[in-house]
């Protein structure tokens, strides 16, 4: 891998971008197979931020896909306005060599700069807790429906961004 660039994902990739996201995901852990139709949901959605769905691009093609969505930590009189990690896709041929790392990362740096300040996950603590998400449990957050204790987690992109928000969260689909 000579050079990694990470950047926007651009239109004329979408299809590119599903079949990565769909190879990707039939190595996961934990995968329902619609991880690539979920991208064209999110996408389609009132919750997309083209700045925050990232390609990681090396040897003239795309290797990653990142993509951090608008959502919400609801309570019965407020709503905190967040973003929700998902999917990220490494290609096979690329991973163990930070490139899921750097899209993680670089998504991070411009969530924070257009004022976002925390970022949840559902996933694998064992990959995530790296890079410091937490169980929404030690934030006094819930997933609803209920998701096991510590599948889904929290990072603060400022700290104590999360300190005053109790709620309810819920990632199966966005909401339009
Ligand atoms: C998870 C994934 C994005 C990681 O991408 P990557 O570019 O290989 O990640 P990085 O190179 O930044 O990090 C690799 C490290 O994470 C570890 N890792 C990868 N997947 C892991 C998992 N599910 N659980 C625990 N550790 C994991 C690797 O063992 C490696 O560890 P090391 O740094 O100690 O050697 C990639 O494996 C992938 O696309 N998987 C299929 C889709 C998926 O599961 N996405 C995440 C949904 S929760």
């Amino acid at each position: 891998m000579k050079q990694l660039i990470i950047r926007q994902e651009e239109p004329r990739e979408f299809q590119e971008i599903y079949d990565l996201v769909k190879v990707a995901f039939q190595t996961a852990k934990v995968a329902d197979g619609n991880e690539q139709d979920y991208v064209n949901i999110l996408r389609a959605s009132s919750n997309y931020i083209p700045e925050l769905a990232l390609v990681a691009e090396a040897d003239g093609r795309i290797v990653g896909h990142i993509m951090l969505t608008k959502t919400y930590i609801s309570r019965a009189d407020s709503k905190f306005e967040a973003l929700l990690l998902a999917p990220l896709s490494v290609a096979l041929e690329y991973r163990n060599r930070g490139v899921g790392s750097k899209l993680v990362q670089e998504s991070f740096r411009l969530a924070k700069k257009i004022g976002y300040s925390a970022v949840f996950v559902v996933g694998d603590p064992a990959y995530y807790g790296r890079f410091g998400f937490k169980s929404i449990a030690l934030f006094g957050i819930k997933h609803d429906p209920p998701i096991p204790d510590p599948y889904v987690m929290a990072y603060e992109l400022t700290t104590g961004a999360l300190s005053e928000v109790t709620g309810t969260c819920n990632f199966y689909l966005p909401k339009n």
